[in-house]
């Protein structure tokens, strides 16, 4: 059965790698056995996160990548694929957030929050799937969405909505690239703390929040591992064009 699970022989590539949920997931999938790609804006992270996987006898490589930019994308495929081979794995993870009211959005907060999360999940997708396609190989791309795809909070307009248009990204993504062997699917994550939120979880009204989860805590990252490894592996060979949902009963909280 774990050989379901096993990813010996695939290489991954972790967009925003460089910290939180993305660091953990490079992690987790050299543990389960893949060549790892570590793509991220913040180079000297990265370079020490693959000397740490390398430490752990795992496989890792570092490219520098900007998802917003559609060069720096394709330019940390061909780096990575010239080092390790065709990419079979994606985790479309890189995001961004900015907080504040909907109608005192700054243009600029809310272009880069729609460059990173919306755009850059796209010009990664697409980049993945073009190669697979051009050489005849299957793929599993998982996109990390948000329990805020499905339900909003308020200060974080621009975030919703990117994240509500990934997940139906990820289902048009799913039904155009089925016929290549090409399966997508999006993780919709509760609340884990990391640099993203961590302000805010440890704020009056983040601890409040905490409260509501009817787990009354937020996620320890290792619980997204099984998750994200049955859809990158063979393990979820029949999942496609699915949104889960990871949040410790968060959205059926009581209304
Ligand atoms: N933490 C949670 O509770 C939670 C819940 C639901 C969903 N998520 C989602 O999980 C993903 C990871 O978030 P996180 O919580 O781990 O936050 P984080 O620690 O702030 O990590 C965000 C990552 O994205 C990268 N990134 C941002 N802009 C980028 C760009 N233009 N190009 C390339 N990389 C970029 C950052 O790297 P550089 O700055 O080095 O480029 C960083 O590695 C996000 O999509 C977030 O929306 C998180």
């Amino acid at each position: 059965m774990q050989d379901r699970f096993s990813l010996a022989g695939r290489t991954a590539m972790v967009t925003g790698a460089s910290s939180g949920l993305g660091r953990h997931f490079a992690d987790t999938l050299a543990a389960a056995g893949a060549t790892v790609v570590l793509g991220a804006r913040r180079r000297r992270r990265l370079d020490e996160a693959v000397d740490q996987i390398a430490a752990v006898a795992g496989r890792a490589f570092a490219v520098d990548l900007d998802v917003t930019d559609p060069g720096s994308v394709t330019a940390a495929f061909a780096a990575a694929e010239a080092e390790c081979g065709l990419i079979d794995i994606v985790i479309n993870n890189a995001g961004t957030v900015t907080g504040g009211r909907a109608e005192e959005t700054l243009l600029d907060d809310w272009q880069m929050v729609v460059d990173t999360n919306l755009t850059g999940v796209h010009l990664v997708a697409a980049e993945a799937a073009r190669r697979l396609i051009a050489g005849g190989r299957p793929g599993s791309l998982v996109t990390i969405a948000s329990i805020l795809g499905l339900r909003v909070s308020p200060g974080n307009a621009a975030y919703n909505a990117t994240k509500a248009a990934v997940i139906q990204l990820t289902k048009s993504q799913a039904l155009e690239w089925a016929r290549h062997g090409i399966r997508v699917n999006a993780i919709c994550p509760g609340y884990f703390e990391t640099e993203l939120n961590q302000g805010f979880l440890q704020s009056e009204r983040g601890q409040a929040m905490v409260r509501r989860i009817p787990l009354r805590r937020v996620g320890r990252l290792e619980e997204l591992d099984g998750l994200l490894l049955l859809l990158a592996s063979d393990a979820g060979s029949f999942i496609t064009g699915s949104a889960m949902v990871i949040d410790g009963g968060h959205l059926c909280s009581s209304l």
